[in-house]
């Protein structure tokens, strides 16, 4: 029998994503698209590129006994969202916004939520019921700098630009997504506070209790629209072997996260749900690079990986995707 998933905040381009991998996963019968502002409408009105898809429509009801639902709304909405609704204790929540990612969040509305960090925390995302979808650029960080913290390497300040895909903003229009403000264009936004700083903080110190160095991140906005490239470093005093030994030894065997020895670049991830990273000693730095697909790894497919674990299908039934290179 199939999973029956249900999806809220079907209009946006999470929701988009998601709809795009469930329809075509093996396991999954899609039972509802829930939408505020497109109730009514076949969902190809809106998502475009999923023209095939003739009789799902959005709906204004949901079913309180789905096997899983995820939650794809903006930030705070999420929490509003199941103070109305009373779902099954089987039903599944995978939300995807930062409501439920902190620890003093973690439990909430009768739930206990896990972080969905795929690469850490399978084994507990296997027990789980409810889960915390890790944020973008936490996600790409995060896997930049977890095998530094497994081997309490995080002792200096650490420093990370990251620059990130204008669907990274979601689907409404603002001043900075408007194609003529962002075509040709880079910018910084909310340098050295960006909100996922606390979730990396908590997710690095896991493993290195003591790490409570300065990350120093800044966040730019690129003119391309999907896909996530982050650069981290820091003074490191172990030589470039051993750092590349890190790495290949702590994502061994870890689905969807491959370690390129060659320099790297997002073309090779957008489209899939892989993270890719590559590293470097630089005279006394270590120097890391990190390229996901933000609505993909960063977004979507690790919610669906975070699915397949909790019903023991294939972690990676439905997220085979080659890169659209050219
Ligand atoms: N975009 C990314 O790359 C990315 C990556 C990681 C995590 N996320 C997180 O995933 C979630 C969804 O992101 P997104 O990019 O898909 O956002 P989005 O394009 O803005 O879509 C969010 C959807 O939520 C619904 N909505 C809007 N305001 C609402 C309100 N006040 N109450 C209830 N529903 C409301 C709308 O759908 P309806 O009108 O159809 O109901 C809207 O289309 C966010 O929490 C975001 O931070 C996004």
């Amino acid at each position: 029998m199939k999973i029956k998933a249900g999806i809220i905040g079907g209009t946006g381009y999470v929701a988009g994503e998601l709809l795009r991998i469930l329809i075509l996963h093996p396991n999954v019968d899609i039972d509802f698209v829930y939408s505020r502002s497109a109730a009514g409408k076949n969902i190809n009105v809106i998502h475009q590129d999923l023209f095939f898809e003739k009789k799902l429509k959005f709906s204004n009801s949901i079913n309180e006994n789905s096997d899983v639902v995820f939650l794809s709304l903006g930030h705070g909405n999420s929490s509003k969202f199941l103070n109305k609704y009373n779902f099954a204790n089987h039903t599944k929540i995978i939300d995807l916004s930062q409501d439920f990612r902190l620890k003093n969040h973690t439990s909430s509305h009768k739930k206990t939520f896990i972080y969905g960090l795929t690469a850490i925390n399978s084994e507990k995302i296997k027990d789980a019921t409810n889960i915390a979808n890790p944020g973008c650029f936490a996600t790409a960080i995060e896997l930049a700098l977890l095998p530094l913290a497994k081997n309490k390497l995080l002792n200096k300040p650490i420093h990370i630009h990251g620059v990130t895909g204008s669907t990274g903003a979601g689907r409404s229009l603002s001043e900075t997504s408007h194609f003529s403000w962002r075509n040709n264009n880079i910018s910084v936004y909310k340098p050295f506070e960006h909100q996922h700083i606390a979730e990396i903080k908590e997710t690095l110190q896991a493993f290195q209790p003591d790490m409570n160095n300065e990350i120093n991140f800044i966040p730019l906005r690129g003119n391309f629209s999907r896909g996530i490239i982050i650069t981290a470093y820091m003074d490191c005093d172990i030589d470039e072997k051993t750092l590349n030994d890190i790495y290949v030894k702590f994502y061994k065997s870890i689905p969807f996260i491959e370690i390129s020895k060659t320099t790297i670049h997002l073309k090779q991830v957008v489209n899939t749900n892989y993270a890719l990273i590559h590293t470097e000693k630089n005279q006394n730095k270590a120097f890391i690079v990190v390229v996901i697909d933000n609505l993909l790894k960063g977004a979507a497919g690790q919610a669906v990986e975070n699915m397949n674990l909790m019903f023991g299908l294939d972690h990676q039934a439905g997220l085979n995707f080659k890169a659209s290179y050219f």
